[in-house]
This record gives C-alpha cells, sequence and structure tokens, in this order.
C-alpha cells in the first residue's frame, strides 16, 4: 500500500510508536510478515486437495468417505458445518455440498457420509467410481448449522431425515467426545430400519450416556413409533419444549411436513434452527411455479462476453453453466451463501421460496444461480 495513505489509516502513529518500542527490545516484527495472511490461507483456504484415506459401507445406499489433506492440515470446524465436494465428471465439473459427520476433535480427517440419490450425478460418482486413495478437492467448511450454547441453551432436539442425519452424528459425537454439558434427543424419520444411518452407534451412545436420547420413527416396520414424525410424538418425547432448541436437517418434504407438526408447539423463531438441504426436487410443484411452462420447455439464456446456451426448464441456471463447461463458484447450492450470484440482466427466473437474496441484491438485480430457474429467454453477466 502506497506509504502517503497508510499514514493517514486510524492508529498508524501508534503501530509505529509499537514497531520503535519492539525494535528497542530486540524483537524482530519482519520475521513475522506474511504470518497473518498464512494463517487466514490455513483457516479459510479455498480448495484443499483431499485424499480419501477409508470408506465406511453404512447401509446399503450410504457410504462414509474419510478425507485427509494432502497438506497434512484441515481447517478447524463446527459440529454440524458442511463442505463443498468439488468433482468433474464426464467433462462437468461441479460441486455438492455434504455436512461432516465426523467429531470436530478428530482432526486428522474429516468424514462425509453420501447416500445414493436415484439417478443423481455426484452421490452416484462418489459412491461408485471412489475408491480409497482417490483424490478429491474440497471446500473449507462452511454454513450456519451449528450449536451456540449461549444462544440456543444445553437442550437441543435433533429432527433428521434421511440422509439428513450427518450433522447430528457430528454434534452427538462431539458431545461423547468432550464430555460437554448438553441433553440431546434425536428424532430420526426413516423409511424403514435398513436404511437408519448410524443406527447401532446411536443405539450404543444412548445406552451407555443419559445425555442422549435416541427416538427412530419407522414408516415401515417394528418399532416405537411408526408412520412419519408428528407433533404428538415430539411432545411425548421431549415433553416441554420452551426451554429447548429445535434443530431439523433433512430433504424438503421433511420441511413441508414437519413446519406444519412443529406449529401447536409455538416456537419462538430463536428455537428453531432449519439446515438448508438443497433446492426442491421438483420445481415445477412448487407454489407460484408458471403452469404454461412445462419440462419440455426450453429457454435461450444469453452470456455477456460468452456463448449463448440453451436450457431445459425446471433446470437450475447454476447446473446449466456447468453442463456447457462455464464454472461459477458455489457452495451450498440452496440459495443461502451468495457465492454463486450471477447478474440478471434482462428475463424472468422462478426462485424458490426461503431462497436468501441480500436486499441489494434484489436492487442490483442480482440473483443466486444454483436457486434460480430461468421462465424466459435471460441475459446474464457472471
Ligand atoms: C448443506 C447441505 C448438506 C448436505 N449433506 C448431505 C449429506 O451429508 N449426505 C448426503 O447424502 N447428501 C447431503 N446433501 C445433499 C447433496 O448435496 C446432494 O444434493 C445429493 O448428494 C444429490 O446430489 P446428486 O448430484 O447425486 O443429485 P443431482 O444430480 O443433483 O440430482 C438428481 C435428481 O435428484 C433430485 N435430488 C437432489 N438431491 C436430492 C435429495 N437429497 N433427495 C431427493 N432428491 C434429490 C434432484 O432435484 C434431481 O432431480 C446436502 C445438501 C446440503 C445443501
Ligand atoms: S451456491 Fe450458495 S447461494 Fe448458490
Amino acid at each position: 500500500m502506497d506509504s502517503q495513505i497508510l499514514k493517514q489509516l486510524e492508529g498508524y502513529d501508534r503501530v509505529i510508536t509499537d514497531i520503535d518500542v519492539l525494535k528497542r527490545y530486540g524483537y524482530d516484527y519482519r520475521l513475522e510478515r506474511g504470518l497473518v495472511k498464512k494463517y487466514v490461507e490455513r483457516l479459510h483456504p479455498q480448495i484443499i486437495d483431499v485424499k480419501v484415506i477409508d470408506i465406511i459401507e453404512e447401509t446399503k445406499s450410504t457410504k462414509t468417505l474419510r478425507l485427509a489433506s494432502k497438506q497434512k492440515y484441515l481447517p478447524p470446524f463446527q459440529a454440524g458445518q458442511y463442505i463443498s465436494v468439488i468433482v468433474e465428471i464426464n467433462g462437468i465439473r461441479t460441486s455438492r455440498p455434504y455436512s461432516i459427520s465426523s467429531s470436530p476433535d478428530e482432526i486428522a480427517y474429516y468424514d462425509i457420509t453420501v447416500r445414493r440419490v436415484e439417478g443423481g450425478l455426484v452421490s452416484n460418482h462418489l459412491l461408485d467410481s471412489i475408491t480409497i486413495g482417490d483424490s478429491l478437492q474440497i471446500s473449507g467448511p462452511a454454513g450456519n448449522f451449528y450449536h451456540n450454547p449461549i444462544i440456543h441453551g444445553t437442550k437441543l432436539v435433533c429432527i433428521a431425515g434421511g440422509s439428513g442425519v450427518t450433522p447430528f452424528k457430528s454434534m452427538i459425537q462431539h458431545a461423547v467426545n468432550t464430555g460437554t454439558e448438553r441433553e440431546i434427543w434425536l428424532i430420526y424419520g426413516s423409511k424403514n430400519a435398513d436404511e437408519l444411518i448410524f443406527d447401532d452407534y446411536f443405539v450404543k451412545v444412548a445406552s451407555k450416556y443419559k445425555f442422549f436420547h435416541y427416538i427412530p420413527v419407522l414408516e415401515e416396520g417394528s418399532g416405537t413409533y411408526k408412520g412419519y414424525i408428528t407433533a404428538k410424538i415430539i411432545k411425548e418425547v421431549v415433553g416441554d419444549s420452551s426451554d429447548k432448541t429445535f434443530f431439523v436437517c433433512g430433504p424438503q418434504a421433511l420441511y413441508e411436513h414437519l413446519l406444519k407438526e412443529l406449529k401447536p408447539l409455538t416456537l419462538k423463531p430463536k428455537q428453531l434452527r432449519l439446515e438448508m438441504y438443497g433446492v426442491p426436487a421438483d420445481v415445477f410443484a412448487q407454489p407460484g411455479w408458471p403452469k404454461d411452462i412445462s419440462r419440455n420447455s426450453t429457454f435461450v439464456i444469453k452470456i455477456r462476453g460468452k456463448k449463448d446456451i440453451t436450457v431445459n426448464a425446471g433446470e437450475p441456471i447454476l447446473q446449466s453453466l456447468e453442463k456447457n463447461g462455464i464454472v461459477v463458484p458455489s457452495l451450498c447450492r440452496s440459495g443461502e451463501c451468495s457465492l454463486c450470484r450471477v447478474k440478471l440482466v434482462s428475463g424472468k427466473v422462478y426462485q424458490p421460496e426461503g431462497v436468501k437474496l441480500r436486499q441489494a441484491d434484489r436492487r442490483f438485480g442480482y440473483i443466486h444461480s444454483c436457486a434460480a430457474f430461468p421462465i424466459s429467454d435471460c441475459e446474464i453477466i457472471i
């Protein structure tokens, strides 16, 4: 930075005085140069090269991939956060977020636990093509879905559906490993007992530690609680909800169902934390989707300074760009983190409920390309 500008910064004189004092006592501050940058890069790396060091089969459709850093260092994270896994499949470079399922106190690796999505590009690739020893690229840890005892207290009701149980595995294991004071109820909805991920682990922890209560709710088969997770079941297992914070994670269908079920509990807004879990699987069924736009509709997206592309209705713009070899940085792919912002110059897009656009973005025409579906021809600037 220009030394004349530096002199105008508040506190500049104080720093110069401090440096003089330090020099007088033999401290060479120049040895520290670049240290802050080094720590920032270590704590918030853009990309981490990792190696798959183990693969654990959890259920027929789910595996845990254990990832160790090739740089021998992984940034710390909060139990509940996710990483973005970056892959190239058949020439398409893309990414998907996966919650870290290991505990933050296990610093040598991150575990991610991936469930197969029928026809899904990345889940099938990770489950079928990745083997021990393979290399992957990941982002640093991200997301706000974690427990802060000052805000959320020490009584947590964790409600999961399917692979949405992964951040809770991290939170529960962290509580076991560190002995932190808390009480946790895990209410876990699953189609059947075979598809419960980490079932043996949760049963073992519940039998050993008083702080943890495990309540599987199965659509099919036997068990104490059958069908879907309801207000009745929640009330029965957790009792008074006024002193508890509810964490919910799972597919869109779980949220639609649970938000109705949680209404009679009259939770205050700060008592309810919802993890995002991607954009709706079927955008055509969403409220407000224009009825005249069908699955066969196509649109042209003009990308300023680049080529025009033809895209299918019902596909987020980010996905269409990636399919055409255009990479836009992304993390959450759920419309929350803002990393995939692009400017919509003309045309219309559909943005599902819950997409968090900043007021300034809305005002100046920015959209989250991961959660914006074209409903007319458009022009964008990346
Ligand atoms: C913060 C966050 C954390 C996540 N953590 C995990 C995790 O720990 N484990 C895990 O397995 N997944 C997790 N996911 C979901 C994951 O990111 C992918 O969306 C999922 O693996 C599907 O990707 P895909 O490429 O296989 O499917 P895609 O090719 O993206 O999608 C294929 C089809 O399936 C639909 N679809 C996409 N995702 C789902 C879904 N989850 N259920 C039903 N249909 C779907 C799509 O709309 C599309 O029609 C998380 C998502 C978020 C946002
Ligand atoms: S990738 Fe996070 S908002 Fe799009």
